[in-house]
């Protein structure tokens, strides 16, 4: 009984995932298609509506929601080239310098599904482009087969500046970092790098891409991964409003509240000693790590408090139904180990339950927040902080109870809500633009195949 319970959820998840992820899919389809000169386009119509297969070819769709998700492909070169006001230049290292044809190449990597061991599962499943590059609808991230993950997705903009990645820092490079996804049991689950790189070598579409980014070099280990880091340097998101009052001297580019908000932030909240800034521009993250407490609260089964009695879950594209949470621990996989931060990469007692500070920049488009995804709104951030996190033997020192107003408390959520990004847009249109794996062009898992072939 329990068994079978647990598979339902599984599917459950996977369904609720993929439905997401397909509806994105689906939409990118045509702009894709419309460049393909040798493909007969004949038979697509607006976004959503491939319709090979379909009796007539007359059917339009009428989804509001489809027809506003055209793509339009951007030059992404020119923001790591010059990046928005508020971020500083874009380290980029000597052994993958950045080209178009690798950005272009990461990018459909980037929303490849059949990278994953069933063609269910892209990088772009987990960080979705219209929801902050995170996802928003997942307190910690599912993979494939909805299997559990122990962290919340966090969001890929401005990843370029990270000096170690995941929010333990156990990795150092964005071109190292797309293995762990990739072969990842609980993630993408390809059994192996070699799996990954045969699979893309057989895959036609590909055909002369790498050859043409890498001077003749095809797909393996450090292709594949200098591809996917380019793409990713170039997801800059700022120039927000307050970059434009702030390092932009436009006075009204923001209003009283932020500008009161920043004073919070900055004074009595003590945030800029963590989320820091620096004279010309700002990621709003030291890059250390601290605790607050949230990771021995969750280790320590302590975590009674739940936020909410549900779980809002996106069934497609603006239809949501709220799970009671009693439900779905009822389903669930077994609990997840103890999150101990950065104590699994050093196995120092005294690292137990710090994570990477998390940058501040479009915190309003990258909820639910923390490595564990506990909080749902930024409100909830702000009390937590106000209480002064959760008290360890560990805690921060720079962590204590801050008795902010409840003006004050407004003020500095309205600060943390005018970092968004204005270039957020042209990177969620670029992404709708980009080519998907198309699973009908020939089923290129070896494993499927009743010969080898070698
Ligand atoms: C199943 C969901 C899932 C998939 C699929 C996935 N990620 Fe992630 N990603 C996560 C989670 C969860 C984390 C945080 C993990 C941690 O800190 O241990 C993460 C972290 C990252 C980070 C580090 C960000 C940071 O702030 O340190 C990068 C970069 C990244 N992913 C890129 C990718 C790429 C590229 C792919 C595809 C090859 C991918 N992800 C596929 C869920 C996913
Ligand atoms: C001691 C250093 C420190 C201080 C001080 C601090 N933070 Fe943080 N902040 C962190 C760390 C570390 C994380 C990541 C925690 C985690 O993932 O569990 C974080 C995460 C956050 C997040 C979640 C970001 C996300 O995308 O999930 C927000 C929002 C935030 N902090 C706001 C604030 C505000 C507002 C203040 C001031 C009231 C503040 N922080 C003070 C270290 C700090």
């Amino acid at each position: 009984m329990r068994r079978s319970a647990r598979m339902h959820f599984r599917t459950f998840a996977a369904v609720l995932v993929s439905t997401s992820f397909c509806a994105a899919v689906f939409a990118q389809t045509s702009g894709e298609l419309d460049t393909q000169k040798d493909f007969d386009a004949s038979h697509t119509q607006g976004p959503g509506d491939v319709k090979e297969g379909y009796e007539s070819k007359d059917y339009q769709t009428r989804s509001r929601s489809l027809l506003k998700r055209r793509g339009v492909k951007k030059d992404l070169i020119r923001f790591a080239q010059n990046p928005p006001l508020g971020l500083p230049p874009v380290p980029i290292p000597a052994e993958n310098p950045l080209t178009r044809s690798k950005i272009d190449l990461g990018r459909k990597l980037f929303f490849d599904r059949r990278l994953s061991i069933n063609d269910t599962f892209a990088c772009a499943t987990c960080h979705i482009p219209e929801q902050g590059l995170t996802n928003n609808e997942m307190r910690t991230a599912v993979g494939v087969e909805g299997r559990s993950v122990l962290r919340n997705s966090p969001t890929l903009y401005n990843v370029a500046y990270l000096a170690r990645l995941f929010l333990d820092g156990r990795e150092i490079s964005l071109e190292n970092q797309v293995w762990q996804p990739m072969t990842s049991h609980n993630e993408m689950a390809a059994p192996s790098i070699g799996w990954v790189i045969n699979k893309i070598r057989r895959m036609r579409d590909y055909d002369g891409l790498f050859e043409k980014a890498f001077d003749g070099a095809g797909p393996n280990i450090l292709t594949i991964g200098q591809a996917l880091a380019s793409y990713q340097r170039t997801l800059l998101a700022a120039d927000s409003p307050f970059d434009r009052w702030y390092f932009g001297n436009q006075t009204n580019a923001v209003d009283e509240s932020v500008k009161r908000g920043f004073g919070v932030f900055s004074g009595k909240g003590q945030c800029i000693v963590c989320h820091t800034m620096q004279k010309e521009h700002a990621l709003f993250t030291d890059q250390k790590f601290h605790n607050t407490g949230l990771g021995f609260l969750v280790s320590f089964n302590k975590d009674s408090e739940e936020t909410s009695k549900t779980t809002r879950v996106q069934l497609a594209p603006g239809v949501f139904v709220d799970v009671s949470n009693e439900k779905i621990k009822a389903v669930s996989q077994q609990k997840l180990p103890n999150d101990l931060g950065l104590y699994r990469v050093t196995e120092n007692p005294n690292d137990r339950w710090r994570f990477r500070t998390q940058s501040l920049r479009n915190v309003a488009l990258t909820a639910p927040y923390m490595h564990n995804g506990k909080f749902d709104t930024l409100r909830e951030v702000i009390d937590f902080y106000d209480r002064g996190g959760i008290p360890n033997e560990l805690l921060s020192p720079l962590i204590f109870p801050l008795n902010l107003s409840e003006q004050e408390k407004q003020d500095l959520e309205a600060f943390l809500l005018s970092l968004t990004g204005t270039t957020v847009p042209e990177i969620v249109a670029d992404a709708f633009a980009a080519p998907i794996g198309d699973l009908s062009l020939e089923d290129p898992n070896w494993a499927h195949e009743e010969t080898l072939g070698y």
